[in-house]
C-alpha cells in the first residue's frame, strides 16, 4: 500500500497549531510525513470573509490533507469542490472531535451515533471531488464503547467507498469532559486497531493516540496497521521529524543544521508578515521551548521581542541560544 504519498508517518490535525506556517516547518524538515490542516469548518468555508485564509495552501512537497467538521451534505458537497481547487490532496472527515460546540453544530464525535449520516456524508465528499475521502474518528462514544459497535459503524460507513481510516485509539466521552480530558482520560485500546484490521483487510488504517515517542510508533508499525499518526509529541517538538524519512520511509537521514531551519523559517516569516498574527506565524517555532526544562526565562524573552515586533532580534536571539547550545 505505500506509494509516494504514503500515510505510513502522518502529522495529527491540531487546532490552532496546524497552521500552513507549522507545516511549512515540518516540510522543512521531512518531506515525507503526511500532514494535515487544523480542522475547519464547512460553514465557514462556505460564509467565511476569510475564505483565503482558511484555504491557505503553501507549497511544499508533503501531501496535506485538509479537514473538514460538517454533517450536512450540500454543505460538503459544496467544499469538497473548493478544497479540491487548492491543490489539497485529500479531503479528511472530522468524527472524532468532542468538544460543545461541535456538538451543538451536529458533527464530530458526535456523528459515530450516526452512521447513516456519516455515509451520507463520505458519498457526497467523494461524489463532489476526484481527491481521496478518508475520515478521522474514535472507538466510539459514551456508553457505546464495544468493539461490536465500533466494527459495525466501520462496516457501515465503507459502503460509501472510503478506504482509508485513522483512528484516534480511545472513545469520546460527550459530557462532563472537555477535548484536552477526552486526549487523555479515555484508556486507549489500540487491541481494536489491531482487530478491527484483520477484520477489514483491504481497508487501511492508521493509528493514533498517545504515541510519545518514535520508537513506540516504530514497534507500532510491526503490528498489522497501516501507519501512524503522531500529534503532541510533534506539537511539542517539531524537530523529531528530522529523523522520520529516514526511520520510516528508508531515505538516507541528513543531519539536521538548526541554524539553516532557523534561516529559512524565518525568512518565511518575513515574506508572510502581515498575512497572519506574529504569534501564529511564530508559534510552530517556539512551540519547542514548552518542553525545555528552565526555559521560562527564554520564554520571556521570547514573548518581550513578539510584543514589541523585533523580528530580526528575535532571529538574532534564536542564533545566539544555539551557539550556547540550548537547543
Ligand atoms: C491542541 C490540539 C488540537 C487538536 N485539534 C484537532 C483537530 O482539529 N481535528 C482532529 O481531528 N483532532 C484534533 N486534535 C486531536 C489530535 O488530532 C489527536 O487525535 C490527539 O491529540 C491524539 O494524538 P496524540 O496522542 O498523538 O496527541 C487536537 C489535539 C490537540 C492537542
Amino acid at each position: 500500500m505505500n506509494n509516494v504519498f504514503s500515510r505510513t508517518f502522518c502529522v495529527a490535525p491540531m487546532m490552532g497549531y496546524t497552521t500552513p506556517h507549522a507545516r511549512y516547518l515540518y516540510s522543512l524538515l521531512s518531506t515525507r510525513s503526511y500532514l494535515f490542516t487544523e480542522m475547519i469548518a464547512a460553514k465557514s468555508i462556505i460564509y467565511s470573509k476569510n475564505k483565503s485564509i482558511l484555504l491557505k495552501n503553501i507549497n511544499i512537497k508533503n501531501p496535506v490533507a485538509f479537514q473538514i467538521g460538517g454533517s450536512d451534505p450540500e454543505d460538503l458537497a459544496r467544499t469538497a469542490e473548493i478544497i479540491q481547487k487548492n491543490g489539497f490532496s485529500e479531503i479528511n472527515l472530522n468524527v472524532g472531535c468532542p468538544s460543545k460546540a461541535v456538538q451543538k453544530g451536529r458533527f464530530g464525535a458526535c456523528l459515530m451515533k450516526e452512521k447513516n449520516l456519516v455515509k451520507k456524508c463520505l458519498i457526497s465528499l467523494n461524489t463532489n471531488s476526484s481527491i481521496k475521502v478518508t475520515m478521522k474518528c474514535r472507538l466510539g462514544v459514551d456508553e457505546f464503547d464495544s468493539y461490536e459497535f465500533f466494527k459495525e459503524f466501520i462496516e457501515h460507513i465503507l459502503d460509501s467507498g472510503i478506504d482509508t481510516i485513522y483512528i484516534h485509539a480511545r472513545k469520546a466521552i460527550l459530557k462532563g469532559l472537555n477535548p484536552k480530558g477526552n486526549r487523555n482520560i479515555p484508556p486507549l485500546k489500540y487491541e481494536y486497531v489491531n482487530r478491527i484490521k484483520e477484520d477489514f483487510p483491504d481497508t487501511r488504517f492508521i493509528l493514533n493516540g498517545g504515541i510519545n515517542n518514535l520508537s513506540q510508533a516504530k514497534n507500532l508499525m510491526l503490528s498489522n496497521i497501516d501507519g501512524v499518526m503522531v500529534g503532541r509529541l510533534v506539537k511539542s517538538n517539531p524537530f523529531i521529524l528530522n529523523q522520520v524519512d529516514s526511520l520510516f520511509y528508508g531515505e538516507k537521514y541528513r543531519d539536521t543544521n538548526f541554524m539553516q531551519i532557523t534561516k529559512n523559517y524565518f525568512s518565511y516569516i518575513k515574506e508572510n508578515i502581515g498575512c497572519d498574527s506574529i504569534y501564529r506565524l511564530l508559534s510552530p517555532f517556539i512551540s519547542i521551548f514548552f518542553g525545555i526544562p528552565n526555559s521560562r526565562n527564554i520564554k520571556i524573552q521570547i514573548h518581550k521581542k513578539i510584543k514589541s515586533n523585533s523580528i530580526d532580534e528575535l532571529e538574532n536571539f534564536f542564533y545566539e541560544i544555539n551557539n550556547k547550545s540550548i537547543i
